[in-house]
């Protein structure tokens, strides 16, 4: 049984836990700390308001970090005090903050890992990058690994220095897709329809349109391709969205600015 002490379980971490939970992981044993009664999974997790109350005798396999990263300072203390001689690994999910930075302030020899997941873990369907130095036991890599992989899919980033921009793209990312659909919705009730079937049409697009690229041997291009024909309906609105590359300029600019703020947060 592998014990999981999360130290904040808000919008990330509790998409998180009910991931694990959805994913029937009975493996594992959830303890939460944060300030508030979690409004969720309440039967399943034990929980303290504050880190104080964990029993002595209670030692973590895993510590989660799923606080904002401007909170970092302030709870870190605790935990390299109580937790300075156990075995236990620091996963932290926080933006930008890096290992060197958890080193300093849980100790050189803490052991620490840096996982970027998305929200979408709440369906098991998360896209998560996982940094896990080869320096680390054998032990605290598996568990890391089995976390994240047990709410999707897992990218391994060996260069640290990248985590900021593939942050910026599928940590982010479901905020800009929620933002493409909310768009799409407003066009299709300008072009008549009524919101609920706007809505729908365009998640299952979306939905349906990620499936086949995800199975698909075709690169990304030639998908748009096969839906444009010469002279056709989706050709005339690509004209108008493919303009000056406007969208791909924004979404760089958009890329770049996320991945500036992870460095203001260091
Ligand atoms: N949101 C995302 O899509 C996403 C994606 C990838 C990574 N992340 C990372 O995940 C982290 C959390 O983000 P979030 O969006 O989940 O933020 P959030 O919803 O604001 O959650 C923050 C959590 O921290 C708790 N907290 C505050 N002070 C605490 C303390 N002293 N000790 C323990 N817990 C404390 C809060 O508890 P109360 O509710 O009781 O105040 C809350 O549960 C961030 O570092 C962020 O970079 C987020």
């Amino acid at each position: 049984m592998m014990q999981l002490l999360m130290v904040g379980c808000g919008k990330m971490g509790s998409a998180m836990l009910a991931g694990w939970r959805r994913a029937h992981h009975d493996g594992i044993t959830f303890t939460v700390i944060k300030p508030t009664e979690p409004a969720a999974n309440r039967e399943q997790l034990t929980w303290y308001s504050k880190p104080e109350q964990i029993p002595r005798d209670y030692v973590p396999d895993v510590i989660m970090l799923a606080v904002k990263p401007q909170q970092l300072d302030e709870v870190l203390p605790f935990y390299a005090k109580r937790y300075a001689s156990a075995n236990v690994l620091y996963l932290s999910i926080a933006a930008g903050k890096t290992l060197g930075y958890f080193r300093q302030h849980l100790g050189e020899k803490a052991q620490v890992a840096r996982a970027m997941p998305n929200t979408p873990a709440l369906t098991g369907k998360g896209m998560s990058l996982l940094c896990a130095p080869s320096s680390l036991p054998e032990t605290a890599r598996y568990h890391a690994t089995m976390l994240m992989e047990a709410i999707g899919k897992v990218a391994l980033v060996d260069d640290e220095s990248l985590m900021d921009a593939a942050a910026a793209i599928s940590g982010c990312g479901p905020a800009y897709i929620y933002y493409f659909i909310e768009c799409l919705v407003t066009a299709g009730k300008q072009a008549g329809l009524d919101e609920t079937l706007a809505r729908t049409l365009a998640i299952e697009t979306l939905y349906g349109s990620a499936a086949l690229a995800a199975q698909s041997h075709d690169n990304i291009e030639q998908l748009r391709k096969n839906v444009t024909s010469k002279g056709g309906m989706t050709e005339a609105a690509l004209a108008v969205l493919m303009q000056d590359n406007a969208l791909e300029k924004l979404l760089t600019e958009a890329v770049k600015a996320a991945k500036t703020r992870a460095e203001q947060l260091k």
